[in-house]
């Protein structure tokens, strides 16, 4: 890519859109085949994962629709991590095959809480679909059906991710500057 391209705050791209792109069609021809014949749900989750459910969607050839979750994270009692929901499904989740999306598996909390709830709630199936897998920060095992990229301890910022709301619209996805925390 040009360097000229890059956003000055990215310190290094470390997935070209290209990269990103070929590796989502592959995922979709993936889960495309696992799910021939059922009708699959996949449940996005707000903010960071729009861009890769959005692609992901768009490539699978199977009978699909989409709905969308919000969570945040608290520390509860005894400095433990909590995850809430912030925003529910559209419509209710029994019954129904699901393909969790998600932008990154980090701690694992995110995920489990979901994974939890959806299953609770009487989902056929909860299957979960990372396009980033960060195993060095994991608190929590999560099982991961498919995943795009295993990456290094990095926070990472763009298709979708961000840092304070900023960045999510970088086609690629790369490395944010240590400048960019420190002058805060
Ligand atoms: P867990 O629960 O797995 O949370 O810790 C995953 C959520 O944390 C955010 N996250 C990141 N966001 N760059 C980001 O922009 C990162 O490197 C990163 N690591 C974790 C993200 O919102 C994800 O949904
Ligand atoms: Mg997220």
């Amino acid at each position: 890519m040009d360097k000229s391209a890059i956003d000055p705050h990215i310190e290094r791209i470390l997935l070209s859109n290209s990269e990103i792109i070929s590796r989502v069609k592959e995922i979709a021809a993936q889960v495309s085949g696992d799910y021939r014949g059922k009708q699959l749900t996949i449940v996005t989750v707000l903010k960071g994962s729009v861009f890769f459910a959005a692609d992901l969607l768009r490539f699978l050839t199977i009978d699909r629709d989409i709905d969308f979750v919000c969570t945040s994270s608290y520390i509860g009692a005894n400095s433990v991590s909590k995850v809430q929901l912030v925003a529910d499904l559209s419509s209710n989740p029994k019954g129904k095959n699901i393909l969790l999306v998600e932008d990154i598996a980090d701690t694992g909390l995110t995920l489990n809480y979901l994974r939890d709830n959806l299953k609770e709630r009487g989902a056929a199936s909860v299957a979960v679909c990372v396009l980033l897998d960060k195993p060095a920060a994991r608190k929590v095992a999560v099982e991961i059906a498919y995943r795009g990229f295993t990456i290094e301890d990095f926070f990472v910022v763009g298709y979708g991710l961000d840092y304070e709301e900023k960045f999510r619209e970088l086609p690629y996805i790369g490395v944010l500057k240590q400048s960019v925390y420190n002058n805060k």
